[in-house]
């Protein structure tokens, strides 16, 4: 099986009326637990890779993890750039073996987001690599009490058109009330379908959720029952997620929850066994987590058995 881009697992995921996950990767643990997992699956999956997490591991180090997971495994897996920002970098990525890249220019103004994206787009689809856009900005529609403020942060559906008509992109992260990491809301977590609904209509091309982690209890509890402070930690139900799904998400991010995965088993090692110092076995069971999350995302997105 060849390496792939978001694009062809997107439209296979649009066209079948699922989605598939994008996970972040940092190290080898975390990169083998997602694997396993679509491996039982019969899963394809989205290793995403943040600019922090090229800083961390290091790009050649990033790259042969992934070829090696491809090889292993004979699984469609795409390498993506997530929130590319730096364009040196994202230069890097479709010269070197990525076969996705995001820019996120959401930060922009409209115009200037076009621009930006525009410009990745040129480099990268003569490269045969597929692009990821963002408009809106990320941010709980509970916290968002005002109507302006709220039409100004969450993705309007007829500027989404717009942006995908000027810039030529191949998929696009939107914003209806998703945010990034522990704590996504203070009250009933809420997403605005109707909003998603009307920008499925609108663009013709794959939709993206970013900030879709759910903190699962068993996450949480494991965590906080061995000292992790996380009061208040949120995500969105699995339900939200179902329903963002059926209405025309193709990729669904999750990191926070690796995260919280890795943490639990890793505090619950050292908790129970203080005197111990080899790394592989705290960082096993971190892997061992990562494998129970990414095969409940699997079969909450329905891409089991799609590989
Ligand atoms: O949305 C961002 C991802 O969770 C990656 O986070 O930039 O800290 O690697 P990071
Ligand atoms: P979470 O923080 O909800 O896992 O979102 C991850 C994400 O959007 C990565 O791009
Ligand atoms: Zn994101």
């Amino acid at each position: 099986m060849p390496m792939v881009t978001n694009d062809e697992l997107m439209q296979k995921a649009k066209d079948g009326g699922y989605a598939v996950g994008a996970f972040n990767m940092n190290n080898m643990e975390i990169i083998q637990g997602i694997v396993s997992a679509c491996q039982e699956k019969n899963s394809p999956a989205i290793i995403a890779v943040s600019e922090g997490a090229i800083k961390y591991a290091g790009f050649n180090f990033i790259l042969s993890l992934y070829r090696t997971a491809v090889d292993e495994s004979g699984l469609p897996l795409a390498l993506h750039l997530d929130h590319g920002k730096d364009l040196e970098v994202i230069k890097r990525c479709i010269e070197g073996g990525f076969t996705s890249v995001m820019i996120d220019a959401s930060q922009l103004p409209f115009e200037e987001n076009v621009a930006a994206t525009r410009e990745v787009v040129e480099l990268a689809h003569p490269a045969g690599i597929s692009v990821e856009g963002e408009l809106g900005r990320l941010a709980g529609v509970e916290d968002i009490v005002d109507v302006d403020e709220r039409e100004a942060i969450l993705t309007d559906p007829q500027s989404a058109a717009e942006f995908v008509e000027a810039t030529g992109v191949d998929s696009l992260a939107v914003a209806i009330g998703t945010s990034h990491g522990a704590y996504k809301f203070k009250s009933d977590p809420k997403l605005d379908i109707k909003r998603l609904k009307e920008i499925v209509a609108s663009c013709n091309i794959p939709i993206v959720l970013h900030g879709a982690s759910g903190v699962p209890d068993w996450v949480l509890e494991r965590a906080t029952k061995y000292g992790a402070q996380l009061k208040g930690a949120r995500g969105v139900p699995n339900e939200a997620i179902a329903e963002a799904v059926k209405n025309g998400v193709c990729k669904v991010n999750i990191d926070t929850d690796l995260r919280l995965a890795m943490l639990g088993a890793v505090r619950e090692v050292l908790t129970e066994t203080p005197q111990q110092f080899d790394p592989r076995k705290y960082l096993g069971p971190a892997r061992e987590a990562i494998k129970r999350v990414v095969t409940e995302k699997i079969d909450l997105l329905g891409s089991a058995g799609k590989a």
